[in-house]
């Protein structure tokens, strides 16, 4: 199964005569600052000659002071996706049950299907704006009793954001066998950003953390799940050695101490999306509420206008591989950023 990203497409940029710096990526929901100029200089000095450690020793401890937990709850990996695709491997198999909060982050589903596992999805409606009905949300996963639930807070790509008594009841509906694997890659960009640490406590609730997107970190591959240590063992044992290379290891240790350039994002993040509103909503389309630093927006024929807006230099993800064809979704920049994203929108929409 393969999935599909936000990312800007090396071939498709290179049949149109374009370079990936000519094209503004409203595609992958990273960061608008990009990489911290900190970041830069520690991934610069990184050891390239030696073997990075294999248990991203330094790492796992800023980890485990910043979030309070032991170092053997941490597990660190080459970006998220890799963290996924472990816990499927490592949670699922013929037979057994993964349960899916849908429409969402394709790796899910295809980290699932490549275990044999039975794929279950509880779906959320375009009449709901993709709010998923808690009540029968909570009955499905009590009857089903899955294996490992990924649940995506808040959610790509629609921005719906669970509050925590919601995850709590999920949570409690799973049952103690099962794992609740909570992806909150956009939480520090969420409009009212909650912390999901007490709900480790329960033992049967995973976090999953991306680096890819708060830090600018895409390009580095750098996660990392927080579990209880039984968790993070049995996924870890199926990693490859050196999975995270040093670059990310050291990208990662410094964007920890960074505070302020996550902060500083989140500022413009909140300017670029009241302006990218706005401005799509004066264009006459329909945008969903969101919580995230993205919007999903309706238009009628979502890859064509992809493809127009690719030609003017724009990447916007086009949601048909999350069954979703009629929509776009478009990362939040900066203000001046979103407002040529409208402009060359409306001549798109025009038919120019
Ligand atoms: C919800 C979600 N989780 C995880 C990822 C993957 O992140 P990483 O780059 O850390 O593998 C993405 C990337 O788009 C995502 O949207």
């Amino acid at each position: 199964m393969t999935t599909v990203h936000g990312d800007l497409p090396q071939a498709e940029l290179r049949t149109l005569g374009l370079r990936p710096g000519d094209v503004l990526d409203f595609s992958s929901n990273v960061n608008p600052l990009g990489t911290s100029p900190r970041v830069r200089e520690a991934a610069a000095a990184a050891d390239l000659e030696s073997y990075p450690d294999r248990d991203c020793l330094a790492l796992r401890e800023a980890l485990a002071g910043r979030l309070a937990v032991t170092v053997e709850s941490l597990l660190v990996g080459n970006g998220s996706t890799e963290l996924i695709h472990l816990l499927a491997r490592s949670r699922l198999r013929p037979a057994r049950r993964c349960l899916v909060f849908a429409p969402t982050f394709g790796e899910y589903e295809a980290a699932a299907v490549a275990t044999g596992a039975e794929v279950h999805r509880v779906e959320a409606a375009a009449r709901d704006d993709f709010r998923w009905r808690l009540d029968e949300a909570v009955r499905t996963t009590a009857e089903l009793r899955p294996d490992l639930v990924f649940l995506c807070n808040p959610n790509n790509p629609t921005g719906v954001a669970l509050e925590q008594e919601a995850v709590e009841q999920l949570g409690e509906a799973v049952g103690p066998e099962g794992l609740l694997v909570l992806d909150d890659a956009y939480m520090p960009f969420a409009d009212t950003p909650w912390d999901p640490s007490p709900l480790l406590g329960r033992g049967n609730v995973a976090i999953l953390r991306s680096m890819a997107k708060a830090h600018a970190l895409a390009g580095a591959r750098v996660g990392y799940l927080v579990a209880r240590p039984a968790v993070i063992e049995s996924a870890r044992r199926l990693q490859h050695p050196w999975s995270v290379n040093a670059i990310a290891q050291a990208a990662g240790l410094a964007a920890l101490g960074d505070d302020d350039h996550v902060a500083a994002a989140r500022a413009v993040i909140r300017e670029g999306k009241a302006s990218l509103r706005s401005g799509l909503e004066g264009l006459g389309l329909a945008v969903l509420p969101s919580e995230a630093n993205f919007l999903l927006v309706r238009v009628r024929d979502a890859a064509r206008v992809r493809g127009a807006l690719l030609r003017r230099g724009m990447a916007v993800r086009d949601c048909a591989s999350f069954g979703l064809p009629g929509h776009l979704r478009i990362a939040v920049r900066r203000p001046e950023e979103c407002e040529r994203l409208v402009e060359a929108l409306r001549e798109v929409l025009a038919g120019g």
